[in-house]
């Protein structure tokens, strides 16, 4: 089975997505940490962020994984090429870089291949932009995340101080997700935008764990 959850960034879809997973016994898949780590590898290699070939040939041969902290079933950490990247993805240098690079179409084609490979393998919990609309357009269920604007930056305010790494100024974390919101439902390919079937969800005033147990009864209604 897959579950989609889409949204804007801050929404809670990782949050939900480890969640709903780690309760249901599910494997979990962020793409946008895939989207990130291409980003990192690019800025790393001095790649110009408008040079979709060059970016997109990171994006096929880079190999990108996933790793586990001890004693968590949640893959948290990230590689690319075997260079662990899991904090040096979530840096505002990141934030920035990343919009281009998943706009181009060959790093879009690369990973949209490898996250369907990882997600046929077995029952996937996955969380993006278009994973509803385009990666998994026939998943069992759909889920359209969102949260209004100043709850998102509030919340990856929180989210950067706990980790250690990104923007803790909130005017610019605001300013960021705003730009990358724009950035995402403009772009030509894949734009984000809610699945036609999804289930639209408000995690604004709602408790993230209703959110989850929504989620984790949508999935045993399909099983
Ligand atoms: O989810 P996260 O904020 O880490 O995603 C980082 C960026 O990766 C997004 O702003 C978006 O540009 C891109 N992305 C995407 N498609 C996905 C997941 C992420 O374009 N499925």
């Amino acid at each position: 089975m897959i579950i989609a959850i889409d949204g804007p960034s801050g929404a809670g879809k990782s949050t939900v997505a480890k969640a709903v997973a780690k309760k249901l016994g599910f494997s979990c898949l962020d793409t946008g940490a895939m989207y990130r780590a291409v980003a990192w590898r690019a800025l790393a290699d001095g790649v110009a962020l408008d040079d979709a070939e060059a970016l997109g040939a990171i994006a096929r041969e880079k190999e990108i994984s996933f790793g586990h902290v001890a004693g968590d079933p949640v893959p948290k950490r990230v590689f690319i090429d075997g260079t662990e990247v899991t904090d040096a993805i979530r840096t505002a240098d990141i934030d920035k870089a990343v919009s281009p690079v998943s706009a181009a179409k060959p790093v879009r084609e690369a990973l949209v291949a490898q996250q369907q490979r990882i997600g046929n393998a077995g029952d996937y919990v996955v969380e993006g932009r278009d994973i509803g609309t385009v990666v998994f357009p026939e998943a069992e269920v759909k889920v359209f995340l969102t949260a209004s604007d100043e709850e998102r930056a509030h919340r990856r305010v929180r989210q950067n101080v706990d980790r250690g790494v990104g923007s803790i100024d909130y005017d610019e974390v605001l300013a960021d997700l705003k730009r990358r919101d724009e950035h995402d439902s403009s772009r030509e390919t894949s734009p984000l935008r809610p699945a036609d079937d999804a289930v639209h969800i408000d995690s604004t005033e709602s408790y993230i764990e209703d959110v989850i147990e929504r989620i984790c009864e949508m999935a045993s209604s399909k099983a």
